[in-house]
């Protein structure tokens, strides 16, 4: 018998960018957009990051893993390090002209699953390994291997640099892996959940999430927020360069957000972070100078729409404050982000819902 169909379920009206639908129940993360908070299983974000080493607030995420404690989880990170590092000699034979994100994808791609390790941990402690191996390898120097001894903030650094780091550095990184790790059905976390709902592997799941995040809009922005730093150059310059850019109707990066109407606390506790390293990067101040400029400007342009600071732009003045590539900013945030998708498509997988939406046809009819 057919069903009948449900008529509050046959609207023709599509919901622009999905705006405002709730598709999903979740008890990973919560993202209050009147009042900027962003909750991660039942903690405030400024209660984790900065506070526990990113092993801790995976650990505290992934409850349904059962790992029983921060050691138990660093070794089986520190595991998978090594595993993936047995992948490494496939990016350098890959093609020169792949980005370090399309290196990581591919590292990824190959990574082997089978053995002990949840898939979600062999997931997410590979991509550190890829992301510095692949920067490595760009600038003609040898991937170095993993320490097994190290926490995931400081190898990583150690990967990248060839010496380690600092314990400002490394808490630093440690304060953005945390403060990035979920936050609510974002853009490629529903990529993932979606790519889950069909019970595609974990890995397909994470590789289309990173798809998702490259986008400008999304995960790419803080590359173009240092650059704009860069071009304004001089705070006497900012409002200027600002009010121009936005006479051009381009968006200013680093700034306005889907959900939140105000500040994004994640803004917050990156600045805080820049306080914590004593950073004497000039960009720094320049920054502060322009995220003031941006935000009077964008009052005065878009008065209809409160726009303010959001995550990116203090991801890129703390990221470069501690060395990091800019060409690394997108890699990082989806080697924080990926215990977040994993963890969504996990919890997508029990309700086994496949998630297919509808369309409204608007193309010709048939003769
Ligand atoms: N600069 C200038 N104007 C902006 C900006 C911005 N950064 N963001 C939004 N607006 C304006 C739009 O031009 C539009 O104005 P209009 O009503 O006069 O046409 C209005 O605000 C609403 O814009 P929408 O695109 O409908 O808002 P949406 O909620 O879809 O946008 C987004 C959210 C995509 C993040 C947007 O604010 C943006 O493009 N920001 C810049 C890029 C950025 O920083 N991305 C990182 C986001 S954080 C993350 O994903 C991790």
């Amino acid at each position: 018998m057919t069903e009948a169909p449900n008529p509050a379920k046959m609207s023709q009206d599509p919901i622009a960018g999905l705006e405002g639908v709730v598709a999903a129940t979740t008890c990973l993360s919560n993202v209050d957009g009147q009042n900027g908070v962003l909750v991660i299983r039942g903690k405030k974000i400024e209660d984790l990051a900065g506070l526990v080493p990113f092993e801790e607030a995976v650990r505290h995420l992934w409850q349904d893993l059962g790992f029983n404690s921060l050691s138990a989880i660093k070794n089986s990170f520190a595991e998978a390090r090594q595993v993936a590092f047995g992948v490494v000699s496939l990016l350098e034979s890959s093609p020169a002209e792949l980005s370090i994100y399309e290196h990581m994808q591919l590292g990824l791609a190959a990574l082997p699953l089978k053995g002990d390790l949840p898939e979600a941990i062999a997931i997410c402690g590979a991509l550190p390994v890829f992301l510095a191996a692949s920067h490595r390898i760009s600038n003609g120097l040898q991937p170095i291997a993993p320490d097994p001894s190290l926490d995931t903030a400081t190898d990583l650094l150690r990967m990248l640099n060839g010496t380690l780091p600092g314990a400002s550095e490394a808490d630093a990184l440690n304060r953005y892996l945390v403060t990035i790790l979920d936050h609510g059905l974002n853009a490629s976390t529903f990529t993932a959940r979606v790519i889950g709902s069909t019970q595609a592997d974990l890995k397909q799941a994470v590789l289309g999430a990173m798809g998702a995040l490259s986008g400008p809009l999304h995960g790419g922005a803080p590359g173009p927020v240092l650059d704009m730093i860069d071009a304004i150059g001089r705070p006497e310059n900012a409002d200027d360069w600002i009010t121009e850019a936005l006479a051009r109707k381009e968006r200013l990066m680093g700034f306005g957000h889907r959900i939140y109407r105000t500040r994004d606390p994640r803004a917050d506790v990156l600045k805080a972070g820049l306080k914590l390293i004593g950073s004497s990067n000039p960009k720094v101040q320049l920054a502060e100078e322009i995220e003031t400029a941006a935000l009077a400007a964008l009052r005065r342009v878009k008065p209809h729409r409160p726009l303010d600071t959001n995550v990116e732009f203090y991801t890129a003045v703390l990221l470069d404050a501690i060395g990091i590539d800019r060409s690394l900013f997108t890699p990082l945030f989806a080697t924080g982000r990926a215990a977040g998708w994993c963890a969504h498509v996990l919890e997508q997988q029990k309700t086994g819902k496949l998630i297919r939406p509808s369309s409204h046809y608007v193309g010709p009819k048939p003769e």
